[in-house]
């Protein structure tokens, strides 16, 4: 019996001792409010310099609702264990960040701790915006606390337990966030680092193109970039991916300046904001140069299929009207997709058969963009492409993706597409 009290006594005190260790080690302080943000002086050109930027970082598509007003913040965001909203980063000293200082804002993107110690979630990419060098933080500051101040108090986020405990996140970061700039590499070029400056950091491409593990961590060293999960869409390795021509660096700067390159297919879901909002506003420099710098993640081949041949042997693999799926495509989609050269009566007309997502390991992306079409493109001039969910029902969706898999793509069939066709359907608004 005095043994089982010294036990419990023993782990009582072991138990308290971890708890006040935690409390201790997970504390932070309060940065000291501004109060003089009226006197703060920005130059022009630092903050036309943040507003670039912020857009490099998808700030505004984050931090704005829909419908509501630009960085306003109270977009929800919805995953496992509860919905997440973003905050307010206008300058109103109330409901957003008007009298955070610049070191609570260093600490912020740095640390994942806000003004009053708290700990944020994650889903906040200060993972990646770490790496963000001091100038450019100062640039983003200048900016954000230039815009207008908007008034409004973005909904609570309310986990479950024990997510809701933030102080917990101190140990996520102990595992996943490793703080500071990012330094140079000496052995590449400058153009290679101002591009890996701006991929790993603010551009955070890796908080969607990177697996993540059990903890929700990025998985680092060969798996970083190697593709991975945005919002239920698939986000193709960017080191070396399914392409079935290699990515150049031509190709991938026309896909960041406008979101197509007619050698892959076009930026949909997730990836079209981080076009039209982000990229799409950087200086054509700084697109070359990550375009440079993802150029040299993709393997090394010596022999590569041209755009004709692959063309030319899709075009051999299919009967027009040989099967369900080749007869819903001749009469749907051809119009639009024809591979043989004419005017686009409206936007672009993406040879399917060289598509990234029809050599994917899921048929999701392409699920998703026959059900939904793509109505908010990644520029402007690529038009619009309808929706078929109430056109088509899921057994045609399923011929077509055969088709499109097996014919165009000449690639081992997807497994149980009527099923999956039905899944995502009922995961959509209806309407
Ligand atoms: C992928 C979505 C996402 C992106 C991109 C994003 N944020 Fe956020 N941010 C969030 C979420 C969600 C929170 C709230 C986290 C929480 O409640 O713990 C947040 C919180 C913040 C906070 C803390 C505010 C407060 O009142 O505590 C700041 C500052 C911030 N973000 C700045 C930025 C800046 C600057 C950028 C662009 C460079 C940016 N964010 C891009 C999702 C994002
Ligand atoms: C919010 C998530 C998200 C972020 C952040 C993001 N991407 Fe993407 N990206 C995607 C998704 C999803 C796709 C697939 C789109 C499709 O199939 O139409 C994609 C596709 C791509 C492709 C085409 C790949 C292929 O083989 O077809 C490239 C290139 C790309 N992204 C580059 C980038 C770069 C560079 C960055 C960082 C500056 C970035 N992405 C940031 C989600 C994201
Ligand atoms: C009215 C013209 C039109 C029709 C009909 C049409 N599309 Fe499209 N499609 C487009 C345009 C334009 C785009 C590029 C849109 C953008 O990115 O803004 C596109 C893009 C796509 C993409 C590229 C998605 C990506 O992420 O790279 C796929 C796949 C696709 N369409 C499949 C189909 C299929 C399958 C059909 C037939 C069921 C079809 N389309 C019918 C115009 C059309």
């Amino acid at each position: 019996m005095s043994r089982l009290k010294t036990i419990a006594g023993a782990s009582l005190i072991a138990l308290s001792l971890a708890v006040t260790a935690g409390v201790y080690l997970s504390w932070q302080p309060a940065i000291p409010t501004l109060d003089n943000h009226d006197t703060q002086y920005f130059s022009h050109a630092q903050i036309a310099k943040g507003e670039q930027l912020a857009a490099l970082g998808d700030c505004a598509v984050c931090h704005t609702a829909p419908g509501g007003v630009r960085n306003a913040g109270g977009l929800a965001m919805t995953i496992p264990f509860g919905t997440l909203y973003s905050s307010n980063i206008t300058p109103d000293p109330d409901t957003g960040i008007g009298n955070w200082s610049y070191p609570a804002f260093e600490r912020a993107m740095r640390h994942g701790i806000d003004r009053s110690g708290r700990y944020l979630y994650p889903a906040f990419p200060y993972t990646a915006f770490t790496r963000t060098r001091d100038e450019d933080l100062k640039a983003l500051y200048a900016y954000l606390m230039s815009q207008p101040a908007v008034r409004h108090q973005p909904p609570q986020t309310a986990l479950h337990f024990p997510f809701n405990i933030r102080p917990g996140i101190l140990l996520w970061n102990w595992l996943y966030l490793k703080p500071g700039a990012y330094a140079d590499n000496p052995e590449r070029s400058a153009q290679w680092n101002r591009g890996a400056y701006l991929s790993e950091g603010l551009g955070h491409c890796s908080a969607c193109h990177s697996p993540r593990d059990l903890l929700f961590g990025e998985r680092g060293g060969s798996r970083h970039l190697s593709g991975g999960v945005a919002e239920d869409w698939s986000a193709h390795a960017l080191a070396g991916g399914n392409a079935p021509l290699a990515w150049t660096e031509d190709d991938l700067l026309d896909f960041l300046r406008r979101g197509y390159s007619p050698r892959h297919g076009v930026a949909a879901g997730p990836m079209a904001p981080v076009i039209h909002q982000g990229l799409g506003q950087l200086p054509d420099a700084d697109l070359q140069a990550i375009a440079h710098y993802l150029s040299s993640l993709q393997p090394a081949s010596a022999e590569q299929p041209s755009a004709v041949a692959l063309n030319r042997e899709a075009e051999q693999r299919t009967e027009p009207l040989a099967s369900p799926g080749a007869r819903l495509f001749s009469g749907a989609c051809m119009a639009c997709h024809a591979q043989e050269k004419g005017p686009a009566l409206t936007g672009v007309r993406p040879s399917l058969a060289l598509n990234s997502n029809l050599y994917a390991a899921s048929p999701d992306n392409l699920i998703r963009v026959i059900l939904e079409g793509i109505a908010q493109p990644a520029s402007p001039e690529l038009g619009y492409m309808p929706a078929f969910r109430h056109s088509l029902n899921d057994q045609q969706i399923a011929d077509l993706l055969a088709f499109l898999r097996q014919e165009l793509a000449g690639q081992a069939p997807w497994k149980a597409l009527k099923q999956r066709v039905s899944e995502i359907r009922a995961t959509l608004p209806a309407g």
